[in-house]
């Protein structure tokens, strides 16, 4: 049997077609179920597959770190409300959009959202704004730990290849970031040499689309943030910087490379 890893890569690199349109999604559109009741229940970092090779039914996954964990970087009640509430709303809507197109429900998140300009119209956008949006929000919370971490092995040395240095990098993510104009995301991604860019997408597309593997993104929607930033979106992709999980980030990078 092919690995799950394998399987997801090979697929990923068939659909290389980008169709961004920009559908607004607003989030007092969630149909949730979850209240943001303080979610206290501490998991632990998802593996590569566990990431990009989850299938239907999709399911809320514990934080790997406490609700207060980033604070004073990212605040208790933003992290409650943005996964109890916004998360679980991707994917409650996700799991309501393919009930009925039990053909598509053994297909990997990452094929869904490689693919979906391949899937039927009535889901197209659903799996765009929710298959994306429950994506997005997994590699964010899988790449970030309290205090951050460095960069190691292969991913060190393509930072330094393709950027310069470290620093670089993140005065791309953070030019990128702010370059957002409304709801979206930055990201760090390899494409199937593992070559890195800084890429933005709008609303909840991802990488994935346009061919690119994800490693880390920064969530620049304003419910990431506003309750403790308001408009300065500048201020916590700074600190979102300092919370980079980089050694998480650097397992990402070793799997998608897929050796
Ligand atoms: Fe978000």
């Amino acid at each position: 049997m092919e690995q799950p890893k394998k399987l997801s890569r090979k697929k990923a690199l068939k659909y290389l077609t980008f169709g961004s349109a920009s559908v607004l999604f607003a989030p007092a559109l969630f149909t949730t179920s979850c209240a943001a009741n303080g979610n206290r229940r501490q998991g632990s970092y998802l593996s590569y597959s566990a990431i990009f090779n989850a299938t239907y039914p999709f399911s809320l996954d514990p934080l790997p770190y406490d609700d207060d964990a980033l604070e004073p970087y990212i605040d208790t009640k933003t992290m409650e409300i943005h996964h109890g509430r916004h998360h679980q709303g991707y994917i409650n809507n996700l799991n309501n959009a393919l009930e009925n197109h039990s053909n598509l429900q053994s297909m990997t998140l990452s094929e869904l959202v490689a693919g979906l300009n391949d899937l039927p119209d009535e889901v197209q956008t659903a799996v765009r704004n929710h298959g994306g949006g429950h994506l997005n929000h997994v590699i964010f919370w899988n790449t970030m730990t309290p205090g951050g971490s460095s960069a190691t092995g292969r991913l060190a040395d393509a930072i330094d290849r393709d950027f310069g240095s470290m620093e670089n990098l993140k005065e791309e993510l953070k030019s990128a970031s702010g370059g957002v104009f409304g709801s979206g995301w930055a990201w760090l991604a390899a494409d199937n040499g593992g070559s890195l860019s800084v890429v933005q997408t709008p609303n909840q597309d991802n990488p994935l689309t346009e061919g690119l593997t994800p490693l880390t993104g920064v969530d620049v929607w304003e419910h990431a943030y506003y309750l403790n930033y308001q408009n300065l979106r500048g201020e916590y992709v700074d600190a979102w910087l300092d919370l980079v999980h980089w050694e998480k980030v650097s397992e990402m990078y070793e799997e998608s490379l897929g050796e």
